[in-house]
C-alpha cells in the first residue's frame, strides 16, 4: 500500500529579519497510510500548522524529502503543486473560511470552479457533500444563516467533493462549542469509517484528538510519541 504521506527529516527554519530564525520543525519523520485518522497534538508553538502546511503543500519545507501518493513534491514548481493541491487535497479550518453571501452549496461547488467540473455535475456532487454531512436541507442558506456548527459542516463538505486522497484540518473545532466540536469530530469519523476517507487533524484538545485513531504529539519541533487512541471506554 502506497502510503499518502511519507516525509523524512522534515526541517522548516523561518528566517527573521533583524532577528534570529526560528527553527519550526527539527527533523520530523511521519508515514500515514490510506485510511487512516490521525490527531496531531502538542502545544502552541510546537510546529503543528507549520507541519500541516508542509504536508497540505501550502508551503515547502527547509530540508527534508516529502512524498505524496508516491510521488516527490519537494522539486514541484508552484503550478504543479497547487494543481496537485486542488485534485488531491482538501482543507478544513478553524474559521471556516465560506465565502459570505453565498449559499451553501455555491461554497461547496467552489473546489469544482477551480478544478473545471461542468455545472450539472458540480451541483450534484455538491448536494451529494452536503447530504453527507447532514445539510441537504441547507443547501441554499448563505453561512450568516446557519450555526458556527453548521458552518464548519459546509467547509467539511466543501473539503470532500472532490474526492481528496487527504483531508487536512487545522483546529477545526476551535470556535466552537463542546457540543458543535463533538458534531464536527463524528462527522470526521464517519467519513474515515464509512468513505475510508484518510483524515489529519491538528488540535491542541484531548477530547478532539480522542476521536482519531492515531495520535501523534509534538513538540518543539519534533514527534514526541506516536499512538493508536484508545477506544473510549463504554459507560
Ligand atoms: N510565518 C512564520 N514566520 C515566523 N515564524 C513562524 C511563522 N509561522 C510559525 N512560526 C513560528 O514557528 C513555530 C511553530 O509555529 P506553528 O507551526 O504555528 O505551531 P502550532 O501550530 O503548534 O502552534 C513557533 O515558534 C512560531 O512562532
Ligand atoms: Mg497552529
Amino acid at each position: 500500500m502506497t502510503p499518502v504521506v511519507e516525509v523524512r527529516g522534515l526541517r522548516k527554519v523561518y528566517a527573521i529579519e533583524g532577528g534570529e530564525d526560528v527553527v519550526a520543525l527539527r527533523g520530523v519523520d511521519l508515514t500515514i497510510d490510506p485510511g487512516e485518522f490521525v490527531a496531531v497534538m502538542g502545544p502552541s508553538g510546537s510546529g503543528k500548522s507549520t507541519f500541516m502546511h508542509i504536508v497540505g503543500l501550502l508551503d515547502r519545507p527547509t530540508a527534508g524529502t516529502y512524498r505524496f501518493a508516491g510521488h516527490e513534491v519537494s522539486s514541484l514548481d508552484a503550478d504543479a503543486l497547487a494543481d496537485l493541491r486542488s485534485r488531491a487535497l482538501g482543507f478544513v479550518f478553524q474559521a471556516y473560511n465560506l465565502l459570505p453571501r453565498t449559499t451553501a452549496m455555491e461554497n461547496v461547488e467552489l473546489p469544482m470552479i477551480y478544478a473545471g467540473v461542468p455545472a450539472d455535475k458540480r451541483r450534484r456532487a455538491a448536494l451529494e457533500a452536503l447530504d453527507a454531512v447532514g445539510l441537504g436541507r441547507y443547501a441554499h442558506h448563505q453561512p450568516n444563516q446557519l450555526s458556527g456548527g453548521q458552518q464548519q459542516r459546509v467547509a467539511i463538505a466543501r473539503s470532500i467533493v472532490n474526492q481528496p486522497q487527504l483531508i487536512l484540518a487545522d483546529e477545526p473545532t476551535g470556535a466552537l462549542d463542546t457540543a458543535s466540536s463533538e458534531d464536527v469530530m463524528a462527522l470526521f469519523g464517519r467519513l474515515n469509517v464509512e468513505r475510508g476517507m484518510t483524515v489529519m487533524v491538528v488540535t491542541h484538545e484531548a477530547d478532539v484528538a480522542a476521536h482519531a485513531r492515531r495520535m501523534v504529539m509534538f513538540r518543539d519541533g519534533n514527534i514526541v510519541s506516536d499512538e493508536p487512541v484508545r477506544e473510549k471506554a463504554l459507560v
